[in-house]
């Protein structure tokens, strides 16, 4: 089959076979050309001009495990680490909704500090403070957990199950399971939430077959939100010498999914940005249509390396907002208003 064909299959069908998927994800020159429009313009058609921005507050950096990738793993003792308290996050999410922002994405490592009670109560606490949806990043609990969460008024969850190589999943993730990361996934979904899910690109082994089977599994997951950045080595880990993942093969990763889940939330990712100054530009012009900018203070901003060089670490957050915001105009776009729930979650639902 030809790419064109492939392409116009995904647009009708919004599926395609593994070995479909692959051919895409090697296609180069007018191929390649074909693949950023078409998704670019099934971006338009299905969730607009519109580029929503999530405010970011990373707050904690410590972390209970130890992924090979990752720089808040367990072992990094020259890591820096951080807690915030439950007054400074609400602080933080009321600055952001009074520059615009109307989601807040509260992530960090994997921090039982933060017990049932105390996310509740934080969760809570935004609420009632200021009208914002509230996307949670920290990663695995329990089921209870999540519910009470729920609950509390959390909204959304972003997970990324980083590959779906199971081998490459238990060797870079000492004492966690895959099963139970998909178990995790099919509770939140189960739960309501507004589900986010993805996978690095470029891991040491991984192949362009295994980067198929990820696209595979967004899919079969149903995500409403789609995260996939590069691989970028943390010389402060065990992956230190390996080579940085593909902008190119994110680039085509964003494009495909846009065109298996129509309507999901994409992001142009920081980690896509890090490599290449232009890479979130190009993420939004070949599907992507959210942008996550980090809305903390600088102190803490400089502590949470999950990967080295990060864009934008020394911005202070109203300059951010500026700065993205002149991006989404010159893109001939415009910055969202609203919450920006995913079409896809409102379709579903
Ligand atoms: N390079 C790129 N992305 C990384 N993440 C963690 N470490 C790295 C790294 N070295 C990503 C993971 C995680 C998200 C919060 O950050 O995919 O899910
Ligand atoms: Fe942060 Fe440009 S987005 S300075």
């Amino acid at each position: 089959m030809k790419v064109r064909d492939i392409i116009e299959k995904a647009c009708h069908e919004n599926i395609l076979t593994k070995d479909e998927i692959k051919l895409l994800l090697m296609a180069e020159g007018e191929d390649k050309n074909l693949l950023f429009k078409t998704a670019d313009m099934v971006r338009k058609e299905h969730v607009g001009d519109e580029v929503f921005l999530r405010g970011l507050i990373e707050f904690s950096s410590y972390c209970k495990n130890d992924c090979f990738y990752c720089g808040l793993r367990k072992s990094n003792s020259q890591a820096q680490r951080y807690r915030m308290q439950e007054d400074e996050i609400v602080e933080v999410a009321k600055r952001a909704y009074q520059m615009g922002y109307r989601t807040v994405v509260l992530q960090s490592g994997e921090d039982m500090f933060y017990t049932k009670d105390r996310m509740c109560s934080i969760i809570k606490k935004i609420k009632q403070n200021v009208d914002v949806a509230i996307t949670l990043s920290i990663g695995e609990r329990s089921y209870d957990e999540y519910k009470a969460f729920k609950d509390a008024g959390a909204d959304r969850f972003l997970m990324r199950f980083e590959t779906s190589n199971e081998k490459l999943y238990r060797q870079y993730h000492p004492g966690m399971s895959f099963e139970k990361r998909i178990e995790c996934l099919k509770w939140l979904k189960s739960l309501g939430y507004e589900l986010g899910t993805g996978f690095l690109i470029g891991l040491p082994g991984q192949t362009i077959d295994d980067l198929a089977q990820d696209i595979l599994l967004v899919k079969e997951l149903d995500a409403d939100m789609i995260g996939i950045g590069p691989f970028i080595p943390h010389p402060q880990t065990p992956l230190k010498d390996a080579k940085e993942g593909s902008v190119d093969l994110t680039l085509k990763s964003i494009a495909i999914l846009r065109l298996l889940i129509p309507d999901a939330n994409i992001p142009a990712t920081t980690a896509l940005g890090t490599l290449d100054p232009l890479g979130r530009q190009k993420g939004l012009m070949c599907g992507a249509n959210i942008v996550m900018p980090n809305v903390n203070h600088l102190k803490y901003k400089l502590k949470y390396e999950l990967y080295p060089g990060k864009i934008c670490i020394n911005e202070d957050a109203t300059k951010c907002r500026g700065c993205i915001e002149s991006i989404i105009v010159s893109l001939g776009r415009k910055v969202g208003q609203g919450k920006g729930q995913s079409r896809h979650y409102k379709r579903a639902a």
